[in-house]
């Protein structure tokens, strides 16, 4: 094995450890693992943590979730987005603010995953998909491993090879990682999510998020987010966005019925979206 990926599984291996993970992440990997888990422990672990829940309330108050008056409380945004949503944004919020990267990163990369997120969720109607909870939660961590990565390797090599990766997107940006870390922002997401015990569809379609053709056991959200994210660099095109548009893309979105006009739509919700999204998180 690459001398560089064993390093990246060690530090992955400590990542799970307190204090680079909270104890409110790690209780709620354990509640999304659970089976009859009640939105009443949901609540009960979220009140633990008083920033989480503000940031909860303020994903609550986003445009997508459509509430049409002023969401103010926890217990209020619990109900308004339903047990799977909450558990979703919770431990996506979680997790991001676990890294303690510095504001700009976090918001732009919050932003993208926020943006793939809301498209995957939306786009869980059309493609068929064995678990419809985890689409959402699927599209926010779809990226992690670019954190994994960039804590791994901190200040020094990940900002020395920025420039270069920022420019590359899709399989490129993975060729490129491969060569500079031994491995590629999606296989650090999978070791990282699998190193937590998260769903088997959520860590597999983290790691082939890039590579469509790859996957066959979960194809059904790996097609989701793939095309997500396609749909969210093509209308959104961000120094952050890691994917671009193809053929491939353009054969799905078709494929499913979506024409031009569908996609001037989803241009002004992703705008919508982002512009809110970016405002409260920091
Ligand atoms: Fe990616
Ligand atoms: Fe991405």
């Amino acid at each position: 094995m690459d001398s560089r990926v064993v390093e990246i599984k060690k530090s992955i291996n400590k990542m799970k450890d307190i204090p680079t993970l909270s104890q409110v992440s790690l209780r709620l990997v354990k509640l999304l693992n659970k089976e009859n888990a009640s939105l009443n422990e949901l609540s009960e672990i979220i009140k633990f943590d008083q920033s989480l829940a503000e940031r909860i309330v303020g994903v609550a108050n986003s445009p997508f979730f459509g509430y049409p008056g002023r969401i103010n409380s926890i217990e209020q945004a619990l109900l308004m987005l339903g047990f799977n949503l909450a558990k979703s944004v919770a431990l996506g919020v979680s997790i991001f603010h676990s890294f303690n990267l510095e504001p700009k990163n976090l918001k732009n990369l919050w932003a993208h995953s926020y943006c793939v997120a809301v498209m995957s969720e939306m786009f869980c109607k059309n493609v068929p998909v064995s678990n419809r909870n985890v689409c959402f939660l699927s599209g926010l961590l779809h990226d992690i491993g670019r954190i994994v990565l960039f804590k791994h390797y901190s200040a020094d090599k990940y900002r020395e090879t920025h420039a270069q990766l920022n420019a590359l997107h899709g399989e490129d940006l993975e060729a490129a990682e491969t060569q500079n870390f031994g491995c590629t922002h999606s296989q650090a997401g999978e070791w990282f999510l699998q190193q937590l015990s998260f769903p088997e569809e959520i860590v597999l379609s983290v790691h082939n998020h890039h590579a469509l053709d790859q996957e066959t056991r979960h194809k059904g959200i790996v097609t989701l987010i793939y095309l997500a994210e396609g749909i969210v660099s093509h209308t959104a095109p961000d120094y952050l966005s890691d994917s671009e548009w193809t053929d491939k893309h353009e054969k799905l979105f078709r494929g499913l019925g979506f024409e031009q006009m569908h996609m001037d739509e989803f241009r002004m919700r992703i705008e919508q979206e982002r512009e809110f999204i970016t405002g409260f998180m920091g």
